[in-house]
């Protein structure tokens, strides 16, 4: 086995950094403003909300191809160092080294269309459309406005900063990666991906091993000292409790350097996705098999935080509004657990016991998830409702999936709501009353009517800052209405394009 090492590894803007003690703990923000005195990287609002501190990373794994690693735009204010181990991090600086005679095509055309005045957004904005040209995107204005969801500017009209956008000359453009990622620094950081590492500041560690039996030992053997790491994947959650000083002390455990949590399968049963695969990587990869919840991604936080988030730290964050849990309760996803006692595996219906609370025990890990192909005929429909529609956080979100025999009898159905009760519900009585219902009456309007309003009786929400408890239950039933609606309108332009 390799020797393990005590620093974790990075290269930011093609220097390699070792990161030892205190400086593994801090977010990448501080550590570019305070320890290197980088600070074109701005931060406003320290939870991954506005994209001023937007740098490009390009994790590296311990299988992975230098012609496979992606450089794409990250948060610096909520990820923490040691969580981008093995990693190219390009901050706006960096932007210059590639263009050191002038300024870089992004930076002229913000300038040339006027897209900058106070200038604080102006880096975020800069380094998060260097990310939309790694891919590479085209440029056009729906291009420019998704890969901006993330980054918000008070001062200058968005027009503007669209226009820019658009207008960036590409003709001699040099991406970040071509420029940075050498073959000897992939060796480099694939050799330490291959290494176990271990990094202690007084009661804050990081611990992450190369195989899954030892990972498994060390939660064991630390639970039996009755000090429990945390799981720490992306910390798109985790680190926004470190920024905003709610988590004094960094236990953490990562799965970064086990390479079968970043596969993703598709067998002709499901679709298995490793605990690493981000939210951006799953929405691309499931496009085919699951096109109705690849699309909802789309209104899923920013590109940032899918960057770098994974799905299973939001089924595992077990927050009652994590937007892809009524999904995968009604395609009844079946999450992957291993402990010591060896792997098992559990229906998403059973995970959650009360808010936040899983029946995951601190021994065990979430390795993959596995999401069932939709039935041949099954009818699919995925909303979230919040105060705007990018980057934020649901008030009401809902899934529906129906299905129908030949004869137009329903015989599947399956709903789920989340903000409604301190978990994610599926409301299985209501589904008994759909099931038998010919598609007539199921879309009749005195049908819809009764089962809106019998969803809306047996729930009873909260109210909180983003709702009444008389606001959401409108939207529940609304949201029944909707779906039925739009059902209805499907059925009528399929019959119409038969004709
Ligand atoms: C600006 C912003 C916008 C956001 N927008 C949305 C949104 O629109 N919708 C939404 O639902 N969420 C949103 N989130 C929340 C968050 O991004 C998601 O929940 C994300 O999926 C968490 O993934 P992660 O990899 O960052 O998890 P982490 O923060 O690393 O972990 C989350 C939890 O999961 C546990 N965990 C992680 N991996 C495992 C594992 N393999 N086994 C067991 N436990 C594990 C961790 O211990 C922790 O308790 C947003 C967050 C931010 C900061
Ligand atoms: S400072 Fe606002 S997203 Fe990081
Ligand atoms: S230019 Fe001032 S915040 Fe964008």
């Amino acid at each position: 086995m390799n020797k393990q090492r005590d620093f974790v590894l990075v290269y930011i803007n093609g220097k390699r950094r070792e990161i030892r003690g205190q400086q593994a703990f801090l977010t990448l923000s501080d550590y570019l403003r305070l320890e290197l005195q980088l600070r074109g990287t701005k931060v406003v609002c320290a939870e991954g909300d506005c994209g001023a501190c937007t740098v490009l990373s390009g994790p590296v794994t311990a299988d992975m191809k230098s012609t496979d690693v992606d450089y794409q735009a990250i948060n610096a204010c909520i990820v923490l160092m040691h969580s981008l181990d093995c990693s190219q991090l390009i901050s706006i600086e960096g932007l210059n080294q590639i263009y050191p005679e002038r300024l870089h095509p992004v930076q002229k055309s913000m300038l040339d269309c006027h897209g900058s005045q106070c200038g604080f957004c102006t880096p975020g904005i800069v380094m998060a459309v260097a990310g939309m040209l790694e891919v590479p995107a085209k440029l056009t204005e729906k291009n420019a406005r998704n890969y901006l969801t993330g980054n918000l500017c008070r001062c200058t009209g968005y027009q503007q900063i669209i226009d820019a956008v658009v207008n960036t000359d590409i003709s001699d453009y040099k991406a970040a990666k071509t420029h940075f990622h050498s073959d000897s620094i992939h060796a480099e950081l694939v050799t330490a991906a291959q290494t176990p590492v271990s990094v202690h500041y007084k009661d804050n560690s990081f611990i992450a091993a190369t195989d899954i039996s030892a990972t498994l030992d060390c939660l064991q053997s630390q639970q039996e000292n009755t000090d429990v790491p945390q799981i720490f994947a992306a910390a798109t959650d985790l680190g926004v409790q470190i920024s905003k000083g709610h988590l004094a002390r960094q236990n953490a455990l990562s799965l970064h350097l086990l390479p079968a949590l970043y596969e993703f399968k598709i067998t002709p049963e499901h679709c298995s996705i490793g605990a690493r695969v981000t939210l951006t990587q799953l929405r691309s990869r499931i496009k085919q098999q699951q096109a109705e919840f690849s699309d909802f991604l789309n209104i899923f936080a920013s590109p940032q935080i899918k960057n770098n988030a994974t799905l299973v730290g939001n089924i595992a964050n077990g927050s009652p509004i994590g937007d892809t849990l009524p999904f995968l309760m009604v395609m009844d996803a079946i999450i992957v657990i291993q402990g010591s006692q060896g792997i098992r595996r559990c229906n998403i219906n059973k995970l959650y016991s009360g808010y936040r609370q899983l029946e995951l025990a601190a021994s065990e890990i979430i390795t993959h998830v596995e999401i069932p192909h939709k039935a041949d005929g099954a009818e699919l429909k995925l909303y979230k409702v919040s105060q705007r529609r990018d980057l934020d956080i649901s008030c009401v979100s809902a899934a529906f999936k129906v299905q129908f025999d030949q004869h137009n009898i329903l015989i599947d159905a399956a709903i789920a709501y989340g903000g409604v009760a301190a978990t994610v519900l599926r409301l299985t009585a209501v589904e008994t009353m759909l099931k038998g219902l010919h598609r007539d009456e199921f879309s009749s309007p005195e049908k819809c009517q009764e089962i809106a309003a019998s969803i809306g009786s047996s729930l009873n929400p909260l109210s909180d800052v983003r709702g009444s408890d008389n606001f959401r239950n409108t939207l529940i039933e609304n949201l029944y209405k909707k779906f039925i609606h739009e059902q209805k309108a499907e059925q009528i332009a399929g019959v119409c394009d038969e004709n």
